[in-house]
């Protein structure tokens, strides 16, 4: 409960808006006009007042009714009414850096916004230039024969709506072609997956640094900010036994993820349903780690995404004091853990065998003559599969090990 809105603050500060008071209620049975009781609405607005503040946040999904009631008793238009979607809306737009991650973004911005239009919303969000007026609101003032201008808004945003669904699928055309180029190239794909902030973008820069094919080819946004990848972002990463693996980022997990942006997340989720195994990220320092590496299983498998393996790995060592510290984390709740620094490189070998020893489960045995004049295939190997025995006779290169099915 405490977690939940410690967790809106950080949201909060990542959207930009500063927290200066906060309370909560317990409820049996929500008011269905206002969510809260009448008597904590009364206590919220003057607080409100008294505070000066100009955003008042809700840590649960207000309906369209309830956002305006609330609207109504507060009765100040420079005074924005927000839930937790809302937000974390508003951070996925900022955070969009591919052309389909922001058109995911602005759908959802539409479609939670289509309910909940009313007169001053309208106005309050062309004011504020907000996503809404990126080129969405264009043409309002047309009015038709007898439409009042709410109509006309709703009847611009649908408009949108639809568009921004048709080029949406456009964009996902070509990606589901890079991606089938891709599985030609018959790399084996990890994705990393965990709760937002839990290190994943360090984890890949650092294995970009240390293994990847060309070093220092680094450079994922790192922040410590919620959400900072929200498109999936993929390197190549070498194992030790010379095999070369794709290592695909995702975007981060968290608690009561809205159902309207469960689409923004579908490159994401595309990456997770393709690939070989999946590296979950746990930041161990985190007080509730236990909680959100649970909240992380959870999504998986609403992803339908069970019959994958994993592999768990507790992130941020650095940071604890000593190694029983370590231990005790590490032997209570994942057994079967790594324990790494991403930051600092601690257990990246340890990883990268883990990672190894898995995908190589997938590999089958192989053998092959193959003449000298087709050395694209020996080098193909090398990068697929494993070499056991290499032996150069008069007709080629006699290779024997492991190969992808695929290959
Ligand atoms: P999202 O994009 O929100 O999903 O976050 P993420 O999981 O990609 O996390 P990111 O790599 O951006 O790291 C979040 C914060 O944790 C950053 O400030 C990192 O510098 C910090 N961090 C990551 N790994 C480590 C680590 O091993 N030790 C320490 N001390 N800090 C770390």
């Amino acid at each position: 409960m405490s977690d939940s809105l410690a967790e809106l603050a950080q949201l909060a500060d990542t959207a930009g808006v500063r927290v200066v008071g906060q309370t909560y209620q317990r409820i049996a049975t929500p008011n269905p006009a206002t969510l809260i009781g009448t008597g904590k609405l009364a206590e919220i607005i003057a607080l409100r007042a008294e505070l000066g503040a100009t955003v008042v946040l809700l840590d649960e999904e207000l309906s369209p009714r309830q956002q305006r009631e609330i609207e109504k008793a507060i009765d100040d238009d420079n005074v924005k009414v927000l839930d937790r979607t809302a937000l974390i809306l508003d951070i996925f737009a900022k955070h969009a850096r591919t052309r389909e991650g922001a058109l995911q973004v602005e759908l959802a911005q539409y479609e939670y916004r289509l309910p909940r239009l009313t007169r001053a919303w309208t106005h309050l969000a062309r004011q504020a230039g907000g996503a809404a007026g990126r080129g969405g609101t264009a043409g309002v003032g047309l009015r038709g024969p007898g439409e009042t201008q709410l109509e006309v808004d709703r009847r611009e945003i649908s408009r949108r709506i639809a568009h921004l669904k048709r080029e949406i699928e456009e964009v996902r055309k070509q990606r589901q072609q890079y991606r089938q180029r891709r599985r030609r190239a018959a790399l084996a794909t990890v994705s990393l997956v965990g709760y937002t902030n839990a290190g994943k973008s360090t984890l890949l820069n650092q294995l970009t640094a240390l293994a990847g094919p060309e070093r220092g080819e680094a450079g994922v946004l790192t922040a410590d900010m919620l959400f900072a990848t929200l498109d999936p972002t993929t390197r190549r990463v070498r194992l030790p036994g010379g095999r070369e693996v794709l290592v695909t980022d995702t975007v981060g997990f968290i608690q009561k993820l809205p159902t309207a942006l469960v689409a923004a997340f579908r490159a994401t989720l595309e990456e997770i349903a393709e690939s070989d195994l999946l590296l979950h990220i746990v930041d161990i320092t985190h007080p509730s780690a236990l909680q959100q590496a649970q909240t992380v299983g959870t999504v998986l498998r609403d992803l339908g995404a069970v019959d994958k393996p994993i592999i768990t790995a507790l992130n941020k060592v650095d940071l604890l004091l000593d190694a029983i510290e370590a231990g005790l984390a590490l032997g209570q709740d994942f057994p079967a853990a790594v324990v790494i620094s991403a930051q600092t490189g601690w257990g990246m070998a340890e990883l990268l065998a883990r990672v190894e020893t898995v995908l190589n489960r997938n590999l089958l045995p192989a053998e092959a003559l193959i003449p000298y004049s087709e050395g694209d295939l020996v080098n193909l190997w090398h990068v697929h599969g494993l070499i056991e025995q290499e032996q150069h006779t008069e007709q080629g290169v006699l290779l024997r090990g492991m190969l992808p099915k695929q290959l």
